[in-house]
């Protein structure tokens, strides 16, 4: 299976999470669907204590294990015990598109609507975080939203790219 390499949506990600860092560097942090290892490869290099990068892609596991980070495999939560500070998921957020090869669709697409992945992540992800712990997910303006409304979260960033926004969301424990 192909491993997703950085893209606009990635390093618009790197940076906002470089920016928290700077000033949340005693945390531990889960980077969920890691792709290369951008995200927790910048953690890493932003000093943050403890990184866990996960994928359900065992390609993309190998290749963010040879960034020097700890990397498992596993489908979203299955495979992850105990709580983060952080927890941050690029989703593969795009609808299903016959087109798309096969090789590319896991990173790509959300399911066949597009935001079946984004909401599992949702379900899971406050099971695993720390008090007063904060999630980051990174979706498009081209996943349905009517399902990831009803999770709450505000808009932390949103930026135009290509014919669609690119937003990341926040949720916290409350
Ligand atoms: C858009 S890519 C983001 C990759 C990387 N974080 C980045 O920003 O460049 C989405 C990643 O999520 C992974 N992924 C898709 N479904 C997953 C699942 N159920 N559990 C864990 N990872 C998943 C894909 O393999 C892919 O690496």
């Amino acid at each position: 299976m192909e491993v997703y390499q950085p893209a606009e949506d990635s390093y618009m990600f790197a940076e906002f999470l470089e920016d928290y860092f700077e000033d949340n560097k005693d945390v531990s942090y889960l980077d969920m669907g890691c792709g290369s290892g951008i995200l927790g490869k910048k953690a890493l290099d932003c000093g943050v204590k403890e990184v866990l990068s996960v994928d359900i892609n065992p390609e993309a596991v190998e290749e963010a294990g040879k960034k020097g980070i700890k990397a498992i495999a596993s489908d979203l939560f299955e495979n992850v015990s105990g709580g983060f500070d952080v927890i941050s998921f690029n989703a593969p957020y795009l609808p299903l598109d016959e087109r798309e090869p096969e090789g590319s669709r896991l990173a790509t697409t959300g399911g066949e609507k597009g935001d079946e992945a984004a909401v599992r992540f949702l379900e899971e992800a406050k099971k695993h975080l720390a008090k007063n712990g904060r999630i980051f997910l990174l979706i498009s303006s081209l996943t349905p939203m009517d399902k990831i409304k009803e999770f709450g979260g505000k808009v932390v960033v949103r930026k135009r790219i290509f014919g669609e926004d690119l937003i990341v969301l926040e949720y916290n424990n409350a």
